[in-house]
């Protein structure tokens, strides 16, 4: 049912944890499914991502998607951290069993989350970057056709 991949990052996930003093942080939930992400940037003066760390209470698949979204993001710009979407993250993990599919937004919400918080603790803001909701659930709805 899940990828190698998909049960490599879901067994030994990478950048867990927290960083301290972090550039940006992003918090989403699902409010179907209770889950719950915590995303944390490390970015420099010149826009990179350093460093890229997640915290969830959430299911193996979002686990999977979190850590996977993570090794993405890390070195990118922000420009570039835009462009890894959920299905991006899907394509790197070798795909997802579509009732799974949802869980692969909690990674990038949270990542939109922490990239609006660095925005605005630093009074910029980052073309392309919509106002995050916390419940992605929502959203969900809106696009569901497309899942
Ligand atoms: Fe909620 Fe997977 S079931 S994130």
């Amino acid at each position: 049912m899940y990828s190698e991949k998909v049960m490599d990052h879901f067994q030994n996930p990478r950048n867990v944890g927290e960083i301290e003093n972090a550039s940006g942080v992003g918090t989403v939930g699902n409010a179907k499914c209770g889950d719950i992400m915590r995303m944390y940037l490390d970015i420099d003066d010149n826009g990179v991502i350093k460093e890229c760390k997640f915290k969830t209470f959430g299911c193996g698949a979002a686990v999977a998607t979190s850590s996977m979204a993570t090794e993405l993001v890390k070195g990118k710009t922000i420009q570039e951290a835009l462009e890894v979407t959920n299905k991006a993250v899907m394509e790197a993990l070798d795909g997802l069993p579509p009732v799974k599919v949802h869980c692969s937004l909690l990674a990038e919400e949270a990542i939109h989350a922490a990239l609006w918080d660095y925005a605005q603790k630093n009074g910029i803001v980052i073309e392309g970057l919509e106002k995050p909701v916390s419940d992605i659930s929502e959203h969900e709805e809106a696009g569901e056709e497309e899942y």
